[in-house]
């Protein structure tokens, strides 16, 4: 797809927003800058953008044949993608299958317990309060979203989370958890962001292995090489 790249909008921690020529549509590129721990740790893994980008476009692609929307367009190259410029929620919709993380760090659930019905968290995205975490009454207090747009991004969430899940059954592998972005386009609500080895938690079935950030997060090996095992596996299908 032929595009102009104009002005940088936004660079955030892994990924930067231009503007493009066209009114409406903004170029997402994929860094290799990788971060953990809120900043705290921070390197530069060379191929990991494209490697994002490249999951991302595929599952983007993945949720809209099963009839969920997003901002995805198209790849213009292999780690920049061109999307709908959406008016972003600052909200990072979480949802877990299993525990782990944050979840078992800060409540008394062991790492591994299936969660049946899934747990969707919903945290206020700013970096400066450290993504606090919300419930419904905060985030209408905080007018964040009214009780239709609430209630409309559950539901896509957890048919987002519905696909996904089979999706990753398919490969063996367990979708721990993962985080989602939305954003408004005129009265629409659409996935915006990504979906990537650094946005979900992903388990091999059979060894157990992490195949995404945590890797990254426990220094538990290759990062590159596994988010590009990762990545091959989910594209082929
Ligand atoms: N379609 C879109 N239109 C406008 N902004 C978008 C769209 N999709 C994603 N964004 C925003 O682009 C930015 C992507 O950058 P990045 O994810 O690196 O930064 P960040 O989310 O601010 O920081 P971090 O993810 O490291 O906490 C995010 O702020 C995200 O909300
Ligand atoms: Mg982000």
């Amino acid at each position: 797809m032929a595009v102009q790249k104009g002005d940088l909008l936004y660079a955030g921690k892994a990924k930067s927003v231009f503007r493009t020529e066209k009114e409406g549509i903004y170029l997402v590129e994929f860094r290799d800058d990788i971060t953990a721990f809120d900043g705290g740790k921070k390197d530069v893994l060379v191929q990991k953008g494209s490697l994002n980008a490249r999951v991302s476009a595929f599952l983007f692609g993945h949720l809209e044949e099963h009839g969920i929307s997003s901002h995805f367009i198209g790849m213009v190259d292999e780690r920049s993608m061109l999307v709908r410029s959406l008016a972003m929620i600052p909200l990072e919709v979480i949802i877990r299958n299993v525990a782990a993380g944050s979840m078992v760090r800060n409540y008394p659930i062991a790492e591994g317990t299936p969660l049946n019905p899934p747990v969707l968290v919903m945290d206020y995205k700013d970096d400066s309060r450290h993504d606090p975490m919300l419930n419904d009454d905060l985030i209408l207090a905080l007018k964040i979203l009214n009780a239709t747009e609430l209630a409309r991004v559950r539901e896509m969430a957890l048919s987002i989370n519905r696909v996904l899940v089979r999706f990753f059954d398919s490969l063996e592998i367990t979708l721990v958890d993962f985080k989602i972005e939305f954003g408004k386009l005129d009265d629409q609500i659409l996935l915006g962001d990504e979906i990537s080895m650094d946005s979900m938690r992903l388990w091999d079935r059979r060894t157990g292995e992490s195949l995404d950030k945590d890797v990254y997060r426990f220094s538990k090996g290759d990062v590159v090489a596994v988010y590009r095992r990762v990545a091959e596996k989910i594209c082929q299908e």
